[in-house]
């Protein structure tokens, strides 16, 4: 069993999101799930992708329950709980950071962070693969980017420009937009779902620093699923869906998303919104006590008769110094064949 990164202190939650006792969750009343009929997809596990370093993003080293990367201009201290070997680097490498995540409680936002060598500004200028956007120091550790994502944007990617005809892709939980800024690039037309106000804010600001503009993407705050069930009922279609929940989290109604509880009713709805010849729908999933075998399970059934192959497995990144892989979040993907 993958042990749950909430356990090692790198939630990818935001604060909010880890709220107490949750209220029950949506309002339409639980979905009747049954099992799909039909041959359940080929499968291909165990499936590890990797990102390794590159001038954009590089983890440098790790160890000690902390990980040193470089994100464009910045070197940055984060604490890593599954850091748990020794650094690889002398401590000048470590000490040459430009921001350190403190985590100090009684701070907010750029508070939790330490600049030794010179105060920074909130955001600066990053770049995947080409498509320029901004880093951003918030107050939950996090960056802006989760950069094991870049395994999924490449396949992605490769998908929508071998497609030879339009594509919609639907991006839940769509966060800062990375991959909707990926997916408009290569051609497709984008709906981005999320429930934060700020995080779309961010995206959209993104899309104009990534001079994509005018490429067609739909911005929308909204309970990731509320919105799939209307899209559902609206009979609207996508040729790829991709989700990266997180294990609790909340709407902007207040709805309650809680993994466990929401995720099968959630990956339904995701087939059942697919186009008639849809390329792939890509999960993944980090902070919950599970295996990847679990998620795969779950995709598998759920794409039963569909044909194409659901692969499941780790993203992870690969460290520069020692070469060690630190696993960021499970996976599972139907794709067709
Ligand atoms: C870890 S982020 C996803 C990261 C994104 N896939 C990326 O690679 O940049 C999870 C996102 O889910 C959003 N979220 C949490 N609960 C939600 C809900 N009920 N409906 C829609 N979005 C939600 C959060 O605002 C957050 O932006």
């Amino acid at each position: 069993m993958k042990p749950s990164r909430d356990r090692r202190g790198d939630n990818r939650s935001e604060p909010s999101s880890r709220a107490a006792t949750p209220a029950k969750t949506h309002e339409a009343g639980p979905r009747p799930l049954a099992r799909r009929d039909g041959p359940l997809p080929h499968e291909n596990l165990p499936l590890i992708l990797e990102v390794q370093p590159d001038e954009d993003y590089a983890l440098l080293d790790s160890g000690g329950g902390e990980k040193l990367e470089q994100y464009g201009p910045y070197r940055i201290v984060r604490p890593e709980g599954q850091a748990i070997w020794q650094k690889a680097l002398p401590a000048r490498e470590w000490q040459c950071a430009d921001a350190v995540f403190t985590g100090n409680i009684d701070e907010e936002g750029m508070g939790r962070w330490r600049f030794p060598k010179a105060p920074l500004g909130e955001t600066w200028p990053m770049r995947h693969a080409g498509i320029d956007y901004l880093g951003r120091f918030t107050s939950f550790r996090h960056v802006g980017v989760f950069p094991e994502q870049a395994s999924h944007w490449d396949h992605m990617d490769g998908l929508i420009r071998g497609a030879g005809r339009p594509v919609k892709v639907l991006n839940l939980f769509g966060y800062t937009g990375l991959a909707s800024l990926v997916a408009a690039r290569a051609g497709a037309e984008v709906t981005h779902v999320d429930a934060s106000k700020k995080a779309i804010g961010w995206a959209r600001e993104n899309q104009e620093i990534a001079r994509l503009g005018d490429r067609p993407i739909r911005w929308i705050c909204e309970d990731a699923m509320k919105f799939a069930e209307r899209e559902e009922r609206r009979g609207s279609r996508y040729d790829i869906v991709l989700l990266d929940p997180p294990a609790y989290g909340r709407g902007p109604k207040g709805e309650v998303w809680q993994l466990f509880d929401d995720l099968p009713a959630l990956a339904d709805i995701c087939r059942s919104i697919l186009a008639p010849k849809p390329l792939a729908v890509v999960l993944t999933a980090y902070s919950i006590r599970a295996s990847f075998f679990a998620i795969h399970a779950l995709m598998r059934d759920t794409f039963a008769g569909m044909g194409g192959r659901v692969e499941s497995g780790e993203l992870v990144i690969r460290e520069k110094s020692a070469g060690r892989a630190l696993s960021t979040s499970l996976f599972s993907r139907w794709v067709a064949e």
